[in-house]
């Protein structure tokens, strides 16, 4: 049997915990698709040694890809929006399906792309973009389509949430647990985004595309990120017997979408204040159901590489929700054609 074709760019923590769990779940992947996917090549930024197999090609020239002529689908794992947004989109220009992690490119691109792909006739994915492991985009997409999302309130940034952790549980300081996030792979390369909100941000506003299909007023004129809590603020605030959590809300308050990030102290009865560690956790209401929570690990190798690995699979085997705009005009069509004949 042929196996699907794959390329993965960027060899980090993110496309390393990818390239890992295709090697490790061979027999369960070929079980799902009928056929094996075999990664053929990797595009670096640097060589240097790494455990690699001889059948895989790595480059440091990205044309590589480019000329490749049979991939099924390329795994975008750079930490860089801008260098990923020229790769991303010759790739969709040239009709090659893309699974990404990189929320950055998908805060500032994600509408844009999204039309090359359509054109194209292909997709891009990008569960692992948003809450890292956890299934949030596709539990929304699929399974709360009758609610109408009235707010999602939520931990998006697990190395914000680490520290503040370690701040608390082991009077860390700031610093020391800022060194073990990076130590365990939670932190992007340079961490400022972690810490001083844009990364929740950019989840944020990937979160009201694909919820509300527009960007929200964010109530601030940028985040506010955990940069000035102090162990003395943990301290305050396990003294009021509360926590510090950083929080993105968005919400639709019948005028608008509302968005913002910031840190607040919750209580002991407040959802969040349970979830520790790397741990994302997601409050959604929903007209019907009511309040709804999903929490798990928000960043990290294989967590962030299941969410890539499972876009991957539900790409190949058709499962991915993408009814493009061009269809729903076809079907809008075939309705009208309907209504006619009867
Ligand atoms: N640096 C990010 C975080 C990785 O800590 O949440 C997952 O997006």
């Amino acid at each position: 049997q042929k196996p699907f074709r794959i390329a993965i760019i960027g060899f980090g923590t993110v496309g390393e915990g990818v390239y890992r769990t295709i090697s490790d779940q061979g027999d369960k992947i070929k079980g799902l698709l009928g056929r094996p996917i075999a990664v053929t090549m990797i595009v670096v930024n640097q060589e240097k040694n790494r455990e690699i197999g001889p059948d895989v090609k790595v480059t440091t020239d990205f044309n590589d890809l480019i000329e490749e002529k049979h991939l099924d689908v390329v795994i975008e794992a750079t930490p860089d929006a801008q260098t990923a947004y020229d790769y991303v989109k010759r790739l969709l220009e040239k009709g090659t399906s893309i699974v990404t992690a990189n929320k950055e490119l998908i805060a500032k691109h994600g509408p844009e792309l999204h039309q090359v792909a359509e054109r194209n006739h292909c997709h891009l994915l990008f569960e692992a973009a948003v809450a890292g492991g956890i299934p949030l985009l596709n539990t929304i997409r699929h399974t709360l389509k009758t609610n109408n999302i009235e707010r999602i309130e939520g931990i998006l940034n697990g190395t914000s949430n680490f520290i503040l952790t370690k701040m608390r549980e082991g009077g860390t300081s700031f610093t020391e647990a800022l060194y073990e996030a990076q130590e365990k792979g939670y932190a992007e390369v340079v961490p400022d985004k972690d810490i001083n909100g844009w990364d929740a941000l950019y989840k944020t506003e990937i979160l009201s595309q694909w919820v509300y299909g527009k960007s929200p007023i964010w109530t601030t004129s940028k985040p506010i990120g955990i940069g000035s809590i102090t162990r003395e603020t943990i301290k305050l605030a396990s003294a009021l017997k509360g926590r510090m959590r950083h929080i993105a809300s968005l919400s639709d308050t019948g005028k608008g979408i509302e968005a913002s990030v910031q840190p607040y102290l919750v209580c002991e009865d407040h959802l969040l204040y349970g979830v520790d560690g790397v741990n994302n956790g997601i409050q959604i209401q929903g007209s019907i159901v009511g309040s709804i929570m999903l929490q798990g690990p928000g960043a990290g190798k294989f967590p962030t590489a299941s969410a890539v690995i499972e876009d991957v699979i539900n790409l190949l085997t058709n499962c991915h929700e993408q009814r493009k705009v061009t269809d729903l005009v076809e079907v809008e069509q075939e309705v009208r054609n309907n209504k006619s004949a009867e």
